[in-house]
């Protein structure tokens, strides 16, 4: 048996005690168990014993639940009783187990409508805890998958916006194409994209086409807006020329790709991939200010500070 039909959650956003509207399933030695039914609990003791088994790989969902789950987490962002921090850490768990499935979705266009609610969900928080936002992005700074690098692409490029100030429907709109902006590298080798070491000179040949096929897997969609696909195509662009594909600069690049292009390698620099070692922010936001000044839009780079001061905890480690 395989987990099709199933997407993974993080036992971390199932509370103890409270009735579970759907039906929680264990997966084990190839095998799904239904662990907890519908209108069951778990009790604390359980799920601290179970925290070991919670590697990711473990708890599923039906696919036919999804919306049961999305209800559930929403509910539990309402509770009085979670601390904003707690809240965030649940958002960002769930969302990612919602991500995860929605980047295998093979309808690019149905994969970004479903996204929708995700983005909305990010905005209300981060307008109802802004001094929580900071917890949203990857605690452990040393998962590179590519729906977790998305994800905090997309809390950065949210907080840059709002610095901004673009209003609600521009950040929904920029919320989305962050986190679809590498949607090219589906036609990227699998050998490549999971490469541990520097790629040849063929391998990065290859590697730089994905703006182009991204675009070419958009336009295979009825009613994508072209800020979307700018920010797909246009991320790896430089702000004094000498990016690619098109060699754009200034004010040539949208908006949107300028933004995903700061926030996109500042998540890669802070990030811990198999062969690299992360910078802390402090050591990445001088780089970019110095040996990669030029890349990115100076106004915006400086806006990325202030996004960043406000996640001090992330900053400050
Ligand atoms: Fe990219």
């Amino acid at each position: 048996m395989s987990t099709a039909g199933y997407f993974r959650v993080r036992l971390s956003t199932i509370r103890a005690l409270q009735p579970t509207p759907f039906d929680l399933y264990l997966y084990i030695d190839g095998k799904m168990i239904l662990y907890v039914k519908t209108g069951d609990g778990i009790s604390s003791e359980k799920i601290q014993k179970l925290h070991w088994r919670d590697t990711g790989e473990s708890f599923f969902v039906s696919n036919d639940n999804k919306q049961a789950y999305r209800d559930y987490v929403k509910g539990l962002m309402n509770s009085s009783t979670m601390s904003n921090d707690e809240k965030a850490a649940t958002l960002r768990e769930s969302s990612i187990a919602i991500l995860e499935d929605l980047f295998e979705t093979p309808d690019v266009g149905v994969a970004l409508e479903e996204s929708k609610p995700i983005i909305t969900d990010l905005l209300n928080f981060m307008n109802e805890a802004p001094g929580s936002i900071g917890n949203l992005i990857s605690l452990s700074g040393h998962d590179f998958y590519t729906y977790n690098h998305s994800f905090d692409v997309s809390i950065y490029s949210l907080g840059l916006g709002q610095a901004l100030g673009f209003d609600r429907k521009v950040l929904e709109e920029l919320g989305q194409s962050s986190l679809f902006h590498d949607v090219g590298k589906r036609m990227v080798a699998l050998e490549i994209l999971c490469k541990k070491g520097p790629l040849d000179e063929a391998e990065w040949v290859q590697m730089r086409q994905h703006p182009q096929w991204g675009l070419k897997i958009l336009n295979e969609h009825q009613g994508i807006s072209d800020a979307i696909k700018a920010a797909c195509m246009e991320h790896h662009e430089s702000w004094s020329g000498g990016g690619y594909p098109q060699d754009l600069s200034g004010q040539e690049i949208h908006p949107f790709g300028r933004i995903v292009a700061l926030t996109d390698t500042y998540d890669a620099m802070t990030t811990q991939r198999s062969y690299n070692v992360p910078m802390r922010p402090t050591e990445a936001l001088e780089m970019m200010k110095t040996k990669l000044q030029g890349r990115f839009d100076p106004e915006m780079l400086k806006a990325m500070y202030s996004v960043l001061f406000k996640m001090e905890k992330k900053v400050a480690s």
